[in-house]
């Protein structure tokens, strides 16, 4: 079976899985890290090329303060205890979104990381961080009309290929299995452009109970899909 490319997951459930266990939103955030961790390995062995998590959206910051820091605060963690271990793997980090506007020491870490896996060759962990896919389709028109109108770009020379290649997010493949836990089904700003032919998976798991083997089964399922792309 071939195994998809390029794997996007909306990690959708923390909190419901917190609730039914009568603990704080934070304690699902938490078990949400450890099934980041998991799944992580688990594509690696999936052969999947690109596995892209849906950590933090551009409209996250509506959240409660409290939870906004928790969130930031495993992230912190997340990077701080496992960078290592992903470089041992050969997995080359990246992240998109606007992740410059979080805290500077985050930042710092953040560029650090993807610095000390840039050069690996195995899987590549996309963290979507801050992140919103009009935002940041608006930026590119934004970046491309300026550039029309200081006279560097022709504006009829603006096709699909160039529009991609403006975006910050330009060097994703396009997502070939869009997975959304926790029985939701939307994709809340995420990937718009990259998943425009994306195959698409809702589960009712909730992300702290998405295992490897629940991974197992959706590429499965994907593999029984009959894509086509506008085609016959
Ligand atoms: C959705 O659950 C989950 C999030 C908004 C955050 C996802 C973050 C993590 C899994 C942890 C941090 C990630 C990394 C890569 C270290 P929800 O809170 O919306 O759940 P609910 O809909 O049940 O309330």
């Amino acid at each position: 079976m071939t195994a998809p490319l390029h794997v996007a997951i909306i990690m959708d459930g923390n909190g419901r899985w917190a609730k039914a266990r009568m603990l704080p939103r934070i304690a699902g955030h938490r078990r949400g890290v450890e099934a980041v961790r998991k799944i992580v390995r688990a594509a690696g062995d999936l052969n999947i090329g690109t596995l892209t998590l849906y950590a933090f959206s551009s409209e996250n910051w509506r959240r409660p303060a409290e939870e906004v820091t928790d969130l930031m605060g495993l992230l912190r963690r997340f990077i701080q205890d496992d960078i290592d271990e992903l470089v041992g793997e050969g997995v080359r980090l990246a992240v998109i979104g606007d992740y410059r506007a979080l805290a500077p020491d985050l930042v710092a870490m953040i560029d650090d990381a993807i610095g000390r896996t840039r050069h690996n060759h195995g899987p590549q962990l996309v963290i979507a961080l801050n992140y919103g896919a009009q935002a940041e389709i608006a930026a590119t028109a934004r970046r491309l009309a300026a550039d029309a109108a200081a006279g560097s770009i022709d504006p009829d020379a603006i096709d699909q290929a160039t529009f991609e290649r403006a975006m910050p997010s330009g060097g994703l493949p396009p997502v070939d299995l869009l997975i959304r836990t926790s029985g939701e089904q939307r994709l809340s700003n995420f990937l718009l452009w990259q998943a425009a032919y994306a195959e698409l998976l809702f589960v009712d798991t909730l992300w702290p109970d998405f295992g490897p083997e629940a991974l197992a089964e959706a590429v499965a399922a994907f593999g029984k899909r009959q894509r086509r792309f506008g085609g016959l």
